[in-house]
């Protein structure tokens, strides 16, 4: 068969000839209406009639994967998707480099391995749970869409980790995959396995910084687990990568609209200090310095996910062969790290500095590096709008120690400069790092929806292009 094409006849489209596999297939089969009920009860509140403009992924031919079309998000066509498999594809890296990457999952891994794909699992019907209630604020039927889109595709990347745990964990993959369905995000008796994922995303603003940096960061994780010597669970990765750009891209320019309103209303209104934040609200946009502790919040809470700095789990994974690190195939080194070393910041006598720490316990430090580095890149080109409009502010990431729960600064508070405060201290001047009660009440105030075609709540501009080129007046959601 050809592996670009996906067989759409089965309940289940897949391009992994699932008719072939009636053990697998039955167990999905039966998986399925679980899923639909838990998207049912947990997917986009209010607007599970409509019809959205969507893409389904009907090929993984990187030219003309998609096909667009309204659809009913319960009548999703959620597929199995793996990218085309490589032929004499190696392990790359760890204790096996050279070896023929493994079918099947070595037995001696697998409790590892399965416990990648659990966590890697969990984080996708998680954020759906998180945006469920975002259609009813929606500032245009564009950003609906938008909304939507992500949620079904990572309703996608949930089917595609089940395929894994039902195809390569017998009896206890049938048992994660049962439980990836009962955990809820932010429930207090059975939240979802990471922090950041059981936070709320209470407006628009939230939800565009949410896939600005935490869809990075599942960008960064799926980079990684794409280098995999598990050859189908780095298949799997790199097709979904291919629709996290999407969600990395309504994050970028979701909160680059939001600036250049903010800026251009400035304008307008002659108000050239950025901090005359009551001045700049009275506009009805958001203030740059809200934006900015918006940033600092979700930057810290997403830092929280790459875990400790140091770790034996990372060591063990990629010493194993199966998590790489970011981009492996083009690093140039002898990928396999046992004598190397790697500068690490550390909290060493109350103080945070650098220390070189061996190489293999350092890779989550690593990964978050390179993390940070592609954040750094998508600021700068925030601040270029603010620039160009003449707004005299720019925009910039904390320091890594600042508010963190996870690793060698969660004993501390610092503050944006990696300053470390007392806790009185923080205390007192929290407010000017994070948003505060009065700023979260201020943006809420600002989400009104707005289901007019060609209209846009009045704190964002509209986008440069339409969505598969449609134009401006399009209607991305028929509401019923
Ligand atoms: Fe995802
Ligand atoms: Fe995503």
């Amino acid at each position: 068969m050809n592996i670009a094409q996906v067989d759409y006849d089965g309940l289940i489209p897949n391009n992994v000839a699932l008719g072939n596999d009636v053990r697998v297939k039955r167990a999905l089969e039966k998986w399925h209406p679980g899923y639909l009920n838990w998207w049912n009860d947990m997917g986009p509140e209010g607007f599970q009639q409509a019809l959205v403009y969507l893409r389904t992924a009907v090929s993984v031919d990187p030219k003309g994967w998609a096909k667009f079309d309204y659809v009913r998000m319960p009548e999703y066509r959620w597929g199995i998707l793996l990218a085309p498999q490589m032929e004499g594809r190696k392990v790359n890296f760890g204790m096996h480099k050279g070896e023929e990457a493994w079918q099947e999952v070595p037995g001696e891994y697998r409790a590892m391995l399965r416990r990648l794909v659990v966590i890697q699992g969990d984080t996708e019907p998680a954020s759906v749970e998180q945006q469920r209630h975002l259609g009813k604020t929606a500032p245009s039927l564009y950003d609906m869409r938008n909304l939507f889109q992500v949620n079904v595709e990572e309703g996608r990347h949930l089917w595609a980790m089940v395929y894994l745990l039902q195809k390569y964990f017998g009896t206890d993959g049938r048992e994660e995959a049962e439980a990836l369905l009962q955990r809820r995000s932010g429930d207090p008796d059975t939240p979802r396995m990471l922090g950041a994922f059981n936070e709320k995303t209470p407006d628009w603003l939230s939800f565009f910084m949410f896939t600005f940096f935490t869809d990075r960061d599942g960008k960064m994780q799926l980079e990684a687990l794409a280098q995999s010597g598990f050859d189908p669970l780095s298949r799997t990765c790199r097709f979904m990568l291919t629709e996290e750009a999407h969600h990395m891209f309504v994050g970028e320019t979701g909160v680059t609209r939001v600036i250049q309103r903010t800026c251009e209303a400035m304008k307008e209104a002659g108000i050239t200090d950025p901090h005359e934040v009551e001045k700049v609200r009275k506009l009805g946009v958001i203030d740059l310095p809200t934006i900015q502790k918006k940033a600092n919040l979700h930057f810290s809470l997403t830092l929280d996910l790459f875990g400790s700095e140091i770790s034996t789990n990372a060591a063990n994974a990629f010493h194993a062969g199966l998590k790489g690190r970011y981009r492996e195939d083009r690093l140039k080194d002898d990928h396999q790290l046992e004598g190397g070393t790697y500068p690490v910041l550390r909290l060493i006598d109350g103080k945070i500095r650098n220390e070189d720490a061996p190489a293999l316990s350092a890779l989550n430090m690593r990964l978050r590096d390179d993390y940070v580095g592609d954040c750094n890149n998508g600021v700068g080109r925030w601040n270029k709008v603010i620039s160009e409009i003449g707004i005299p502010f720019e925009l910039k990431l904390p320091h890594v120690a600042f508010h963190r729960h996870i690793g060698e600064f969660s004993s501390i508070k610092a503050d944006v400069n990696g300053q470390i405060l007392s806790d009185a201290d923080w205390q007192k001047r929290r407010n000017e790092f994070l948003p505060s009660d009065a700023d979260r009440d201020f943006i809420e105030s600002l989400m009104k929806p707005e289901t007019e075609p060609a209209k846009f709540a009045g704190w964002i501009a509209p986008p440069k292009v339409g969505i598969d080129n449609k134009p401006g007046d399009f209607e991305y959601v028929k509401i019923v």
